[in-house]
């Protein structure tokens, strides 16, 4: 049987991860954040006192290491590292960056294609992250390129910081926001770009409430045709 696959792609901040956990809980299809899975990646790297920029020595990391995905009580998407839930640990600050750069390494992709198309063919899903649309799954039946300026995403994450107390710098935000995104789209394999088909959705101006019922009413739609 054929499954339904809607890809949500675009750079980090937009709002993917909570709309596309909420688009699939509303259309009961398994949601896979693929950033969590070069997150995990990215750790294992620094828990080996690998450089995450070391193509070389993180390849040579892979074949000691299994990544894989399971689904809690509360089901949220849990990432597991050799059997260890790694799931909060994915989430600090210096694993984003390394999991940036293991990301620009082409045999780190090819490793973890099979393992995103797999889930795509044993359920419909909801899939997050920078590629799906163009490289992971090109025949999705919905493709959304979810957006914001720069700025916007820099402020939401800084008022996200803030709210869990943590001290945080707006200039050096938007700084690394802008770094991540040069990276993101500057990679030679799979660099993050709209797909031909996508939808763009630009959430700059929106709220997240906003943004959410822009989303699903293009997805709604799509879905019916
Ligand atoms: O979405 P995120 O911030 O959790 O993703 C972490 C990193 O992984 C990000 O720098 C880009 C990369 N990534 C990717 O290259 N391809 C994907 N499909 C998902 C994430």
């Amino acid at each position: 049987m054929n499954h339904a696959a809607i890809a949500i792609d675009g750079p980090s901040g937009a709002g993917k991860s909570t709309l596309a956990k909420r688009l699939a809980k509303e259309l009961g299809f398994l949601y896979l954040d693929t950033g969590a899975i070069y997150r995990t990646v990215g750790l294992h790297a620094l828990r080996q006192g690998v450089d995450p920029g070391d193509e070389a020595a993180v390849l040579a990391l892979l074949p000691g290491l299994t990544v894989t995905t399971g689904y809690g009580p509360d089901g949220l998407q849990h990432m597991y590292r050799n059997g260890e839930d790694v799931t909060e640990a994915i989430r600090e600050h210096q694993v984003s960056d390394a999991a940036s750069k293991v990301s620009a390494i082409p045999g780190v992709r090819a490793y973890l294609l099979e393992m995103q198309r797999r889930a795509a063919r044993e359920s419909d899903v909801v899939m997050d992250g920078r590629d799906i649309g163009t490289v992971v799954l090109p025949q999705a039946q919905v493709k959304i390129f979810l957006t914001a300026q720069p700025e916007a995403r820099a402020r939401r994450r800084y008022d996200e910081l803030l709210a869990r107390g943590q001290q945080a710098d707006y200039e050096q935000v938007l700084r690394d926001v802008i770094d991540r995104d040069w990276r993101d789209t500057h990679r030679e394999v799979a660099p993050l770009k709209q797909a031909e088909d996508a939808i763009l959705v630009d959430t700059t101006q929106l709220s997240l409430e906003e943004s959410w019922q822009r989303l699903y009413e293009v997805v709604k739609e799509r879905l019916s045709q």
